[in-house]
């Protein structure tokens, strides 16, 4: 590609990152007064994740940080993405009570990173709910969003003069659907087809109270910048040419990535697809209550601009059909009525759903440009699994951060994209939800059997930090 060139391949100040969630890498599940969370109550049911396994060591990156720092700084990054686990600083979820040694541990995190000249970007809440707050309804109550709103006022108050990047919420979709739709994450509710519409709409309020607390208390002093990291796939129609296939595909795109950020970035409210489609199935089950795709209330903030970039993450590419619903019971699937299929030169690594599609990735990026208004994006997530057999020379990953790095490149410089910086998905090998230890998407591999839990760089770790060096020093 001509326009491609080695040097200035990326703006002068992009941010080269990597990522993590306290439940996946911090244990001290119990420490220091720690509050239980949603997902030490999910772990501890029998039956729940892989191996009953748990993240109450997981990395032990509680009492392991400096270690963490050490591996940050060996790869060179600029940036390092890390979430706050919200019942460690206040362990009933509420600002009536703070936890001073969780305060402390993430002032010594952030202290150390600015230190390392490392930025950092902090999330807030990375699928983690104090279960304080869950015991009152979680996220399908209403009163949630002031209870987050607190809570983010809070964190912006002690941590804000050093961090300029938030992120509120990680992917929204994947808590309302995988925790509340098909009871496979945490809390572990499966009531298809009302309560992943109702919690998707509460995480979008409580955003949104957020982001107007940032921009009417903070903006001014501490000059950061706030957005909600939005999950989502590449998607095609199966066929190009079939009408059926071509309007799923917009079906499905509306009940994800449009779900998010549709109310963010275009009008507000949700897209007009999508409360047709679930209105339109209600009907024809003869469900009578009010549309379950709740509105939103127009005494509350808007929600509409509350994104100050484009956080997106990215792992896979889906060819979309028509058709793929759950018989005659309220679902999603139902709603939106779009199967995915995978293309077979599409190569699968480690877990069933990572297809290996880097390219997907740019066409993303240039459709968000597109229908977005060109917002400044950061590639909050991306990246490759291992299970089976540990492989520290791990070459399929090496390519694929290659790969994927050259397509961003394009996006950058052909497309004309906005990207702002792209984070590895992720830092260490760590607690993968319901795959618990079996799936390793580390740039280190962490040796769980070792009480040290020891940290060793895998090959694509050394790969991405070159691919780093030789793009800082062009900067
Ligand atoms: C994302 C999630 C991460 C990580 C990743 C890999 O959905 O935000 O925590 O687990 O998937 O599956």
């Amino acid at each position: 590609m001509a326009l491609i060139q080695d040097a200035n391949m990326f703006p002068r100040d992009f941010a080269w990152g990597a990522g993590t969630a306290a439940y996946q890498v911090e244990g001290g599940w119990q420490a220091d007064g720690k509050g239980p969370s949603i997902w030490d109550t999910f772990c501890h049911e029998k039956g729940r994740v892989f191996g009953d396994q748990s993240g109450d060591v997981a990395c032990n990156s509680y009492e392991l940080w400096e270690r963490d720092l050490e591996c940050i700084q060996q790869l060179g990054l600029t940036h390092y993405r890390f979430s706050l686990s919200w019942s460690r600083l206040l362990p009933d979820g509420t600002t009536r009570h703070v936890n001073q040694k969780g305060v402390q541990y993430y002032n010594k995190v952030i202290n150390d990173l600015v230190g390392c000249n490392v930025s950092p970007m902090v999330t807030l809440y990375h699928f983690d709910l104090p279960q304080a707050l869950q015991d009152q309804g979680g996220w399908k109550s209403p009163c949630i969003a002031s209870l987050f709103e607190s809570y983010a006022k809070f964190c912006f108050q002690t941590f804000g003069d050093r961090v300029k990047l938030w992120i509120t919420i990680n992917e929204p979709y994947v808590c309302a659907k995988l925790g509340h739709e098909d009871g496979i994450h945490a809390p572990g509710l499966k009531e298809p087809g009302v309560t992943a519409y109702l919690v998707g709409h509460n995480m979008l309020r409580a955003h949104a109270m957020a982001w107007h607390g940032y921009n009417s208390y903070f903006r001014t002093a501490q000059r950061g910048l706030v957005s909600l990291a939005i999950n989502s796939d590449w998607i095609e129609p199966l066929n190009t040419h079939c009408e059926e296939d071509i309007a799923a595909t917009e079906r499905y795109l509306a009940f994800t990535l449009g779900w998010f950020a549709w109310p963010l970035f275009v009008t507000g409210d949700y897209p007009e697809i999508m409360r047709s489609a679930i209105d339109a199935e209600s009907k024809k089950l003869g469900y009578n209550g009010s549309s379950r795709l709740p509105s939103f209330s127009k005494d509350e903030p808007t929600i509409l601009g509350t994104a100050d970039f484009f956080a997106l993450n990215y792992y896979t590419s889906r060819k979309i059909k028509q058709g793929e619903g759950c018989g005659n019971i309220l679902c999603m699937k139902s709603d939106r009525d779009a199967g995915e299929v995978l293309d077979a030169s599409w190569p699968i690594c480690g877990v069933s759903w990572l297809a290996v599609v880097p390219d997907g990735l740019r066409k993303l990026l240039k459709y968000i440009k597109d229908t977005f208004k060109n917002p400044a994006v950061y590639i909050t997530e991306n990246g490759f699994s291992q299970v089976g057999p540990l492989q520290i020379e791990d070459d399929q990953r090496s390519k694929f951060y290659k790969d994927t790095i050259m397509e961003i490149a394009k996006a950058v410089q052909a497309d004309r994209v906005d990207i702002r910086g792209y984070f590895a998905w992720t830092l260490l090998d760590n607690f993968e939800w319901a795959d618990g230890y079996s799936v390793r998407f580390g740039l280190y591999h962490v040796d769980f059997e070792d009480e040290k839990l020891s940290r060793t760089m895998y090959q694509s770790g050394r790969e991405y930090s070159k691919i780093i060096l030789k793009h800082k020093f062009s900067q």
